[in-house]
């Protein structure tokens, strides 16, 4: 999601996590069994790690459908940014919803059930008195997340539900007003970061790992490139990584060194490629972005990259590229270089019937931000043990 990064500044504070879960047990005949932590084999590579001890919990209740939004193009002064993201369904005190599993920012929150149809549409509304686990967070807080849009309300504390995982009492944003609203398909969003940045409570996964509810507390995400194959299945893996969804071996990138982006997942872009041709290199740390539609950098960086793309067109505000080009982009992580599908840089539903809005365009801030346009080309792996972000090319997934 677009951030107000002056915003994140002031507030990405380093949160110490203190966790008890001693259990307090009043029987003093019990025995007492003294347990020791088993050392890592060092000698296994991560990879093998995972592999071996993958466990595919979330296959059923994660998966996620493709938005499919059509926006016919009617005039170009009103383009916007706008295009495809990816959701799935969770529980909130026995209450479903659908939200963006988002590696870009933080917090959970979903609309409440007294907001109005002009600013939540026909979205899901939860209802905290048809929850008995329901408490409002004491003392009582109200919270504004400045994504693009900003989205405020009222936080409480529910039962939250991912794929057979379930978390007590976990902090929750209820939206009063959802800048969103009828933009976007799903209800709301999960953060998917280790550190809160607006709400109160510590973040959805970070609370997974604290309590060590999965083997490994990674995530990986499979997106379906329809345009390439309509059978190309889209979900999450909790847990564990889905070794049918990728080709060759994941490499992890660690995330760079960002002191004031803690718990965001930073790594270092090192370069674009067209058609093998460098753009000369790039070297900034990229946000990797789940939901996030499109790939947004570097003003003079993301003009280098469509200067070597035949076709090509600067409008003044957005790139375009011919819907029927063939060029392949590629995006260098730690020297490893990641294609990008001719089909994934472009957005068929917004053309003139030659060019097609590209998919990676330039960043206010210049900040690099890598969403779904690049990660529907892998299969992404975030590790919240060791904070690396894994990479593989993807595989069609049929079933
Ligand atoms: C909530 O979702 C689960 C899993 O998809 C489903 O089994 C259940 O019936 C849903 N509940 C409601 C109230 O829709
Ligand atoms: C919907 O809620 C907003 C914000 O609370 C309010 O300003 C608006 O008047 C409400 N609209 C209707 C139709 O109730
Ligand atoms: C969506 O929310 C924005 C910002 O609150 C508001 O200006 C707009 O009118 C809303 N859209 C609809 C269709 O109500
Ligand atoms: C939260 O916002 C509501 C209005 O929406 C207000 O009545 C209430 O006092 C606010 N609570 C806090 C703790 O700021
Ligand atoms: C959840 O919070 C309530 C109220 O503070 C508390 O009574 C309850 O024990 C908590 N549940 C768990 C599992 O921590
Ligand atoms: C953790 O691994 C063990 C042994 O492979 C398995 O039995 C268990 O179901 C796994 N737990 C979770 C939460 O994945
Ligand atoms: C899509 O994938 C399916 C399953 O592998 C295959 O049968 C089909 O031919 C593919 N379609 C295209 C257009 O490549
Ligand atoms: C990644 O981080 C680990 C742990 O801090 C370190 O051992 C390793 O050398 C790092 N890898 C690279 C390529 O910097
Ligand atoms: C793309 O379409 C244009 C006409 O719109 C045509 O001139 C060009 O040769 C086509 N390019 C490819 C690679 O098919
Ligand atoms: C990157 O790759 C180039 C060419 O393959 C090689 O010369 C260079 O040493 C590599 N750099 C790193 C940091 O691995
Ligand atoms: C699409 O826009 C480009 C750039 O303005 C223009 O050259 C091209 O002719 C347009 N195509 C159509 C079919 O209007």
């Amino acid at each position: 999601m677009n951030y107000y990064w002056s915003f994140i500044l002031l507030i990405a504070l380093i949160q110490l996590i203190t966790f008890s879960d001693t259990a307090s047990i009043s029987d003093s005949n019990y025995i007492r069994i003294d347990l020791f932590k088993r050392e890592l084999d060092k000698s296994i590579s991560p990879e093998k790690l995972l592999k071996v001890r993958q466990t595919l919990l979330a296959r059923k209740y994660s998966k996620l459908f493709k938005r499919d939004v059509v926006i016919p193009l009617t005039d170009e002064k009103n383009l916007k940014f706008r295009d495809l993201s990816y959701y799935g369904i969770i529980t909130i005190g026995g209450q479903n919803f659908t939200v963006n599993f988002d590696t870009g920012s933080a917090d959970l929150w979903v609309p409440d059930i007294q907001c109005n149809s002009s600013q939540c549409g026909t979205h899901n509304r939860f209802d905290p008195t048809k929850s008995p686990t329901f408490i409002p967070v004491s003392p009582p807080n109200n919270f504004t997340i400045p994504y693009g849009s900003s989205v405020s309300g009222y936080e409480g504390q529910d039962t939250v539900i991912l794929g057979g995982i379930s978390l007590t009492n976990q902090t929750f944003g209820l939206a009063l007003i959802d800048g969103f609203n009828l933009t976007y398909e799903e209800d709301g969003i999960l953060g998917c970061s280790l550190q809160p940045v607006v709400l109160t409570g510590s973040t959805f996964f970070q609370r997974v790992k604290t309590q060590k509810l999965l083997n490994n507390t990674v995530i990986g995400f499979h997106f379906g490139r329809y345009n390439l194959n309509s059978t190309d299945k889209s979900f999450m893996n909790l847990g564990g990584i889905d070794s049918n969804a990728y080709v060759g071996n994941i490499v992890y990138h660690n995330i760079t060194d960002q002191v004031l982006f803690t718990g965001l997942w930073f790594i270092l872009l090192s370069d674009a490629q067209i058609d093998g041709v460098s753009i000369g290199g790039i070297g900034s740390s990229a946000l990797i972005d789940t939901g996030t539609p499109i790939i947004v950098g570097n003003n003079v960086q993301v003009s280098n990259i469509h200067k070597n793309i035949p076709g090509s067109y600067w409008n003044g505000a957005l790139w375009w590229i011919p819907c029927n080009t063939t060029s392949v982009v590629s995006l260098v992580f730690n020297n490893i270089s990641y294609k990008i599908s001719p089909t994934e840089l472009i957005i068929p539903a917004v053309s003139n019937g030659t060019l097609c809005q590209s998919t990676i365009q330039v960043a206010f801030d210049s900040i690099w931000i890598v969403g779904a346009a690049f990660l529907s080309n892998v299969y992404s792996v975030f590790d919240f043990d060791k904070m690396q972000v894994g990479f593989a090319e993807s595989k069609l997934v049929s079933n």
